[in-house]
């Protein structure tokens, strides 16, 4: 079985079969990471470059460990230590690395659609580890899997995504993998962190957040992405948590079961409380672990291997 791409630039490219092999390649890879042995062969002689344009935390430790996991060779290449701090340009930098024969680019960017427009002028696969406000392809495939972990399936499922939803590349990407396996999303924000005619991709929204999870079976919580917002979008980050906030006595007096959801970095206390980010309902750490099988699963099946033995 071969995914329907040759990059992983978005969800939006994906078939729900493609999905559906990267859950079952993950699944595989789970089980090779709970062996005392965490360690195949399979992309050995593979060389992989992480090309981080922006900061990261998970992403960027779980692709290179998801790398080692499969015996592949890694270089990290950040932006602050590069040539690129006197002013050389995206392409001149890649094919200056795919020179030394590199056979697979892990790229983030800050800029939307920049690792499309790389794979116009490249011939090797490109994974996009999170450009701009457009895609977090990996993400939302490590999210839809630890829902499917948990709930067995996603089909009827009812998420609601709760937060800065303009700036996240992260609810877009949620928003096309979840749809294609058959949840029900929907927005929840002030206004200004809405995108307008985001009705046109089939979810719902509301501005209240009681309403929202009222209605969810998971809620996947995002950052208040200030790094992106030019000018101010709500009053003060205390108001915004007095409103939007997920905290405990919220949840308890909805007096039902909800499975929390957040991508990471956490702002603890604005968006979400301690004592729900880190209670029974959590599965915030299953997602980071989650996180280093899919990618594994990802680079496996781009390289265009068939077993994942
Ligand atoms: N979730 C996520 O993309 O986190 P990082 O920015 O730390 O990679």
């Amino acid at each position: 079985m071969r995914l329907s791409v040759k990059h992983l630039l978005g969800i939006k490219d994906l078939t729900k079969e493609d999905i559906e092999l990267i859950f079952q390649t993950a699944d595989n890879f789970k089980a090779v990471l709970s062996r005392p042995i965490k360690k195949v062969p399979t992309l050995r002689d593979t060389t992989i470059v992480n090309l981080f344009y922006e900061n990261s935390t998970r992403t960027r430790i779980s692709f290179e460990l998801a790398e080692k996991r499969l015996g592949a060779d890694t270089i990290n290449f950040a932006t602050s230590s590069s040539s690129v701090s006197k002013g050389e340009g995206l392409i001149d930098t890649v094919n200056n690395i795919l020179s030394m024969k590199v056979d697979m680019v892990v790229m983030r960017h800050s800029a939307s659609g920049a690792p499309h427009f790389l794979a116009n002028h490249i011939q090797v696969p490109i994974i996009n580890a999170g450009d701009g406000t457009n895609e977090h392809p990996t993400q939302a495939l490590l999210d839809a899997y630890s829902i499917r972990e948990k709930c067995q399936t996603l089909k009827g499922k009812k998420v609601a995504i709760i937060g800065d939803i303009m700036h996240s590349r992260v609810a877009l990407s949620n928003i096309f993998c979840l749809q294609k396996l058959g949840a029900e999303v929907l927005v929840v924000g002030p206004p200004t962190l809405i995108p307008k005619h985001i009705e046109s991709l089939g979810v719902q929204v509301t501005y209240d957040v009681r309403e929202a999870l009222q209605w969810c079976d998971v809620a996947n919580v995002l950052r208040i992405q200030l790094e992106r917002q030019n000018k101010p979008l709500f009053s003060s980050l205390r108001e915004y948590a007095l409103f939007y906030g997920v905290n405990k006595k919220l949840l308890d007096s909805l007096q039902k079961e909800i499975i929390i959801m957040h991508p990471g970095p956490i702002n603890r206390g604005v968006e979400i409380d301690s004592d729900v980010a880190d209670g029974p309902h959590s599965i915030i750490l299953n997602q980071v672990e989650n996180g280093v099988a899919i990618r594994m699963a990802v680079l496996y099946l781009l390289a265009g291997k068939t077993s994942a033995e």
